[in-house]
């Protein structure tokens, strides 16, 4: 089958790791017999540069008309000029929006490999193995806001909605996804204040009862699960959340594998291409070195796989090449820490060759 893979590179190091990912699915294309077919559009800074637009109409055209969408970084000190008209960032925004992208999701992990360049103790850590669902285009973000008054007067405020729709459709992927893992789904909200909290938990718990009773389903308050993420991390699961919960949460998450340049992400809504990327910014500090670490981008490209064209056998064999360049020893420098490293085609060579190896 062909598979139209949209790229946008981006900016930074987007480039050099966004090409790794694109030879380690070629070497996948070769192994299971798919074709991939690669093209790549503006995004961001390199897009502002070349059309003063963050997001040409021509990208929106491609992405819609792709089987998904596989994404660099965006952004620099070249473009955050505070007067400027516009920003890379509002590209990305904007193409979330223009896609109907309503769940991020963020899998939090840990590789046995790396289980010392945590924060955290390496037996809290280890085992860490947690996908996020994060509501990405309601609550409190996109609620009515507005300002009133003067001096000691001056008010703001920001409201938060949720609707059962939104939530059912949330719950329902990432019931979906439990279901494909360990069978456990967590809930997280803040009912014993907020409204749209306890109109999140009553809709989950229908969607739950009624949908997935095989799944086992239990919830937390937002303030104990900070605490649960830092204390007992490997007892989660699939964790499913609203939209500022979930910004909060997945930031914290992030920290626990002590390494974000592993760490990939996807944004997917009901149908229609998801798009996929390495959680980290550009790097413009270490852009053009060669030395950028490509595996998030990588993993993105193997979630991509799984989530948007269902190739799950495809997917794991590039999660497994990845955790077996790790065990053989191979580290860029973000993860050498002050030992030998290699850099960014090196690395992704190295995927490649264990992607292709393997049988
Ligand atoms: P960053 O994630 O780009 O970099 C933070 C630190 O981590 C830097 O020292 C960088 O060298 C290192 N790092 C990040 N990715 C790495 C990788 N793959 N391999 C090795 N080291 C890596 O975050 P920062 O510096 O706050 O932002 C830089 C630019 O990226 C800004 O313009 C920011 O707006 C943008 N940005 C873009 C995002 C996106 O496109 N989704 C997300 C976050 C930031
Ligand atoms: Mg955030």
């Amino acid at each position: 089958m062909n598979h139209n893979i949209v790229l946008l590179p981006g900016d930074g190091i987007g480039p050099e790791i966004v090409e790794q990912a694109r030879l380690v699915l070629l070497a996948i294309g070769k192994r299971f017999g798919h074709e991939f077919e690669f093209s790549s559009h503006l995004l961001g800074g390199i897009a502002i540069d070349e059309t003063g637009d963050p997001l040409p109409p021509a990208t929106v055209e491609a992405c819609k008309a792709a089987s998904a969408i596989l994404l660099g970084a965006v952004g620099g000190p070249k473009w955050d000029d505070p007067s400027a008209k516009t920003r890379p960032e509002a590209g990305l925004l904007r193409i979330r929006k223009e896609l109907g992208l309503f769940a991020n999701l963020r899998p939090i992990k840990l590789f046995d490999e790396l289980a010392d360049a945590s924060p955290l103790r390496a037996d809290i850590v280890r085992g860490t193995d947690i996908l996020f669902f994060r509501e990405l285009t309601g609550g409190i973000y996109f609620g009515e806001s507005g300002t009133s008054g003067s001096g000691d007067d001056e008010t703001a405020f920001q409201s938060m909605t949720y609707s059962v729709g939104e939530v059912k459709r949330i719950v329902r992927m990432a019931a979906k996804a439990a279901q494909g893992r360990s069978n456990r789904l967590t809930s997280v909200d803040k009912a014993n204040v907020l409204e749209p909290s306890r109109l999140w938990r009553r809709t989950a718990a229908e969607v739950m009862s009624s949908e997935f009773p095989d799944v086992q389903y239990d919830v937390v308050l937002v303030d104990s699960m900070a605490m649960h993420l830092i204390n007992r991390p490997a007892d989660f699961d699939v964790v499913v959340t609203g939209n500022m919960f979930g910004d909060i949460l997945t930031d914290e998450a992030s920290m626990l594998p002590g390494s974000l340049g592993m760490l990939p992400s996807a944004s997917v809504g009901s149908d229609g291409p998801g798009l996929y990327e390495p959680i980290h910014g550009s790097a413009p500090d270490i852009a053009g070195k060669g030395i950028a670490n490509p595996l998030a981008t990588i993993l993105a490209a193997a979630m991509m796989l799984r989530h948007s064209l269902s190739l799950n056998e495809e997917a794991d064999a590039i999660e497994a090449a990845v955790a077996a360049v790790l065990t053989d020893g191979l580290r860029t420098a973000d993860l050498a820490r002050g030992g030998e490293s290699i850099g960014t085609e090196a690395m992704g060579a190295a995927v490649v060759a264990k992607v292709s190896s393997a049988s």
